[in-house]
């Protein structure tokens, strides 16, 4: 998408064809800055320390971190690591795993010294996969807005949560790409934006991304969602998922499940949008088999924020002496969800929806 009227995708290979550039996500939405990856940790540094963040995004890192690893050494053992560490920098997004050992088993069958090819290859391919995928979601959910931009006068008001824009993904964005799809439609959409405690990716990223699209929007609390939705201010809810189970549980940034309880309550269509390669589809209850990854209290106690004078600051909410619990995720059961939209339609959140769109992935269960 646009920045400064510029086109950039979140991960690109430079020029020197080894080293990688990320935009820096931790210095939005102050100062647009890229950093360099240039080995495997500096990637799985940027998947913890959050430079690089929302699951298609991760998975593409992944794949890059892992050809870094390669450049290394390319013997089983070191490739077999490379695996597992990058596994472990973040353990809900299940899109990492999903590239790791996409691009594992992919590498193992080559020579030694073919790997490294093969891999930035694979790691290249996942992004240009992941670009059209998030082109298909928009283009399935921009029917959606488009059909209820026919039953009402007035703007469309979409309710979003956290960044699922195109900081999330490679481009595009996943629940964001039905919204930058209606606005080149000439569609009249207005973006409800929850700031999204305690990282605020939706204040300082989906808003930023919004803004440089000159699409109407409103940061909100996180609070207020229900409020808006008793008074009909919201028309469409559209989140994207970290992981998703085989029956259409979603497992997304925390606050998403009470936005689903108050869509439910008023009657708002409340809908999901994610690329196939964010389903774990060997697992069928989000409640119990998806690890809730637990970060640190500082991201609720410290804030930071720009000051008057200009500079970065960060300041102290409350003291030290209160404990903090940060669960970073949570579990929207299937049936708050109104369906799922995918890179190959919309289907109901169930495993037969899902089977359905995805016969050749969706596992045989008796
Ligand atoms: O912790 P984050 O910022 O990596 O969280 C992921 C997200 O951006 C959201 O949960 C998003 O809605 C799903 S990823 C497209």
């Amino acid at each position: 998408m646009l920045v400064n009227g510029k086109h950039y995708r979140t991960i690109w290979l430079d020029e020197s064809g080894t080293t990688v550039s990320i935009i820096d996500q931790t210095k939005l939405p102050y100062s647009f800055e890229f950093a360099t990856l240039k080995t495997l940790n500096d990637a799985c540094h940027a998947i913890s320390s959050m430079q690089v963040r929302g699951a298609p995004l991760i998975g593409a890192t992944a794949g890059y971190g892992f050809a870094l690893a390669c450049q290394v050494s390319s013997t089983d053992e070191a490739l077999l690591a490379a695996k597992h560490q990058l596994i472990a920098a973040r353990p809900t997004a299940v899109n990492l795993a999903w590239a790791a050992n996409r691009l594992y088993d992919h590498v193992m069958p080559f020579d030694h010294d073919q790997r490294t090819a093969a891999a930035y290859a694979c790691a290249a391919q996942i992004c240009d996969e992941d670009v059209n995928v998030c082109e298909s979601i928009g283009d399935y959910g921009l029917t959606l807005i488009e059909n209820i931009a026919q039953s009402k006068p007035g703007p469309v008001n979409i309710l979003t949560h956290c960044n699922a824009g195109w900081l999330a993904t490679v481009d595009w964005g996943t629940a964001l790409a039905p919204i930058y799809k209606a606005h080149q439609a000439g569609l009249d959409v207005h973006v409800w934006v929850d700031e999204t405690r305690p990282r605020n990716q939706g204040a300082f990223l989906t808003a930023w991304e919004l803004a440089s699209h000159n699409i109407p929007h409103t940061v909100i609390t996180d609070n207020a969602g229900g409020h808006l939705m008793q008074h009909k201010l919201v028309d469409l809810c559209l989140v994207g998922t970290d992981r998703t189970t085989a029956t259409g549980d979603v497992c997304n940034k925390i606050g998403t499940y009470l936005k689903a309880l108050a869509a439910r309550a008023n009657d708002v269509p409340f809908y999901v949008c994610l690329p196939s390669s964010t389903v774990d589809w060997e697992i069928s209850d989000g409640l119990t088999e998806i690890p809730i990854e637990q970060r640190s209290g500082d991201e609720i106690r410290i804030m930071q924020g720009v000051t008057s004078s200009g500079q970065v600051a960060k300041i102290e909410l409350f003291p030290e002496v209160s404990p903090v619990r940060n669960d970073a995720f949570d579990i929207t059961p299937a049936e708050l969800v109104s369906g799922l939209i995918t890179e190959r339609g919309i289907v109901e959140a169930s495993r037969e929806g899902l089977r359905e769109l995805f016969p050749e992935l969706a596992l045989d269960v008796a």
